[in-house]
């Protein structure tokens, strides 16, 4: 049940305001004794021509509900107090009634393509494009919940003339072997001698040139390595989204767009709004801010014509409702520009595009740079957080079975939920050992909760005893503190999908189990009395509801741990 629902419509069933406005009206008394909802009425005082304490007295009055335990005025404010029996109960059956299904909504519907993790191909993932992947994840699985079809696009960094100095590179450092053994590592490592190289030996720059007009060209030697160093990496990365459960609905990279860029220029040209600076095709972009590059001087294409065609291409094959990016906030310039150039081609579903951005994972408060060599590589950071989770499964509980496939929902969780829970715009450090940790605000936390509550209902099913499903009105104030965030929960969700922002799940997630652990430090759940069928349908409430935020961003939830 929606309570503050019923408090506009109540509100709404005595004065003329429309119900929106009450809605932004009502208010979260912070004393508890006040009620929890109050509407004030100086706003009315105007139309009603009486002062607002006189009014709030005469709509208290005409208000009864078998929701609320009173209705009262209290000065200029009407003061609304739950039943709290009466929301823990419904709250309790809502939820073991719909199940995992509990908080689906339809906000809308549609495609939503989701441009994210698009690491580049020849080059170790980046912490960035983790939080990418993680973000884009959990954005796709709310707009799901609340009723859009998400497309998780991978828009592979494929293509480019860094792909001539890599082969360039391949022919004079690399083998076969190697590459095969450890594709991303290795190849990379000539990338990164290349460069070092080419400060001392020009000619080796002019060498990439070639091999990359070559590639252009179509020239079988240069597409087949491409090829393979495509695949090879891909297959790389694969393993990572293997590692954090996550898939993708296409890999249409840059690449796929290289024939579909020059019908955009042409077409930037056809509507008048291309035009000469300084040897390059640009568009103006306002009196105050640079043009925006379309062709450079060289002749070569560059990063934002290719996302032109790929906007172009993807309107044409989804009809998307709304298509988000989700890319590091560095590129908030480029997403600007994209937009802006789509709304002069007299696109208006430019204003649809939405750059989901985000901050920058720092170590030890630096900045991590893969040009620079200052890199973390994924693969060994979810391995070390494996290790980590199973060492403390091991001190806590050694009998555990499944051990392995819990240290991995653990360990993975724990980066995937630390990930999460700040505000993406935000930067955050990144420590593998805080992480980890089965307290304070981390995955493991929230994770260990819900197996706790699982245990307690495993004890319980030993000893014959099961959730009820009627007479589920508790009265102690901690399993009033749960239900009313169990209550919360569809709105949270709302919330999120609206911003694209999964920390607001993630934060509500912890502060649940927080509720939770509260509960369960001062009731005695177990004790055999006429209410432990409604002790066990809160707790079978809180695990339902823990485990489906928990899925929302992408983190598994074990049953025991
Ligand atoms: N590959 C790019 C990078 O690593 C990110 C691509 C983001 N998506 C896009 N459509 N531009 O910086």
């Amino acid at each position: 049940m929606d309570f503050k629902n019923e408090v506009v419509e109540l509100i709404a069933s005595q004065i003329d305001l429309p119900k929106e406005k009450i809605n932004d009206l009502i208010e979260r008394p912070k004393n508890a004794k006040m009620g929890d909802y109050a509407f004030p009425c100086f706003i009315l005082a105007k139309t009603m021509h009486k002062n607002p304490a006189e009014i709030a007295k005469s709509i208290a009055e005409n208000l009864s509900s078998e929701n609320f335990a009173s209705i009262q005025a209290v000065g200029p404010y009407v003061n609304f107090s739950i039943d709290h029996g009466k929301l823990i109960s419904s709250t309790l059956k809502d939820v073991l009634d719909k199940g995992e299904h509990y908080g689906d909504q339809e906000l809308g519907k549609g495609n939503v393509p989701i441009d994210m993790s698009s690491p580049n191909i020849a080059k170790p993932m980046s912490m960035g494009h983790l939080r990418s992947t993680v973000i884009g994840n959990s954005i796709a699985n709310t707009m799901e919940k609340v009723g859009y079809t998400p497309i998780k696009i991978n828009y592979l960094g494929d293509y480019g003339t860094q792909f001539g100095k890599l082969i360039a590179a391949y022919k004079h450092w690399g083998n076969e072997e190697d590459v095969k053994k450890d594709p991303i590592m290795n190849l990379f490592h000539y990338y990164v001698r290349f460069h070092k190289e080419a400060e001392k030996n020009p000619e080796l720059d002019d060498e990439g040139r070639e091999w990359f007009k070559k590639l252009e060209d179509g020239d079988p030697e240069a597409v087949k390595l491409w090829k393979w160093f495509r695949e090879v990496s891909l297959k790389d990365f694969k393993r990572i989204y293997n590692e954090l459960g996550v898939t993708f609905d296409s890999y249409n990279g840059e690449a796929f767009f290289n024939d579909k860029m020059q019908p955009v220029i042409d077409e930037l040209r056809d509507k008048g709004l291309l035009h000469e600076s300084r040897g390059a095709q640009v568009v103006d972009m306002g009196p105050d801010e640079n043009p925006a590059i379309i062709v450079k001087s060289d002749g070569t294409s560059i990063y934002l014509t290719r996302d032109l065609a790929a906007a172009e291409w993807r309107m044409k094959h989804y009809n998307f409702v709304k298509m988000l990016y989700v890319v590091g906030n560095e590129q908030a310039q480029h997403f600007v520009e994209l937009k802006t150039v789509l709304k002069k081609m007299g696109y208006d579903w430019a204003d649809d595009i939405h750059h989901v951005s985000f901050g920058l994972i720092t170590q030890g408060g630096k900045k991590l740079s893969t040009r620079k060599g200052n890199v973390v590589f994924l693969d060994q950071v979810l391995k070390d957080a494996v290790s980590l989770a199973k060492k403390q499964i091991q001190e806590k509980n050694p009998d555990l079975a499944n051990q392995d496939q819990v240290a991995h929902d653990v360990g993975v969780g724990a980066v995937v939920f630390h990930d999460l829970k700040n505000d993406r715009l935000d930067n955050f450090d990144f420590n593998l050992e805080e992480v980890v940790r089965f307290e304070g605000d981390t995955g493991p936390y929230v994770q260990y909760t819900n197996a706790r509550a699982q245990s307690v209902l495993r004890k319980a099913s030993k000893v014959g005893k099961k959730p009820a499903d009627n007479d589920l009105a508790l009265d102690d104030e901690w399993s009033f503190a749960v239900a009313k965030d169990l209550a919360d929960f569809p709105r949270i969700i709302a919330r999120s999908a609206d911003k694209f922002e999964p920390s607001v799940i993630a934060k509500y997630a912890l502060d649940l189990a927080k509720k939770f652990n509260k509960y369960y430090a001062n009731v005695k759940i177990l004790t055999d009395d006429n209410q432990i069928g409604a002790r066990l349908a809160l707790v079978q409430a809180t695990s339902i509801v823990l485990t489906e935020a928990l899925r929302l961003l992408g983190v598994n939830a074990p049953k025991e741990m």
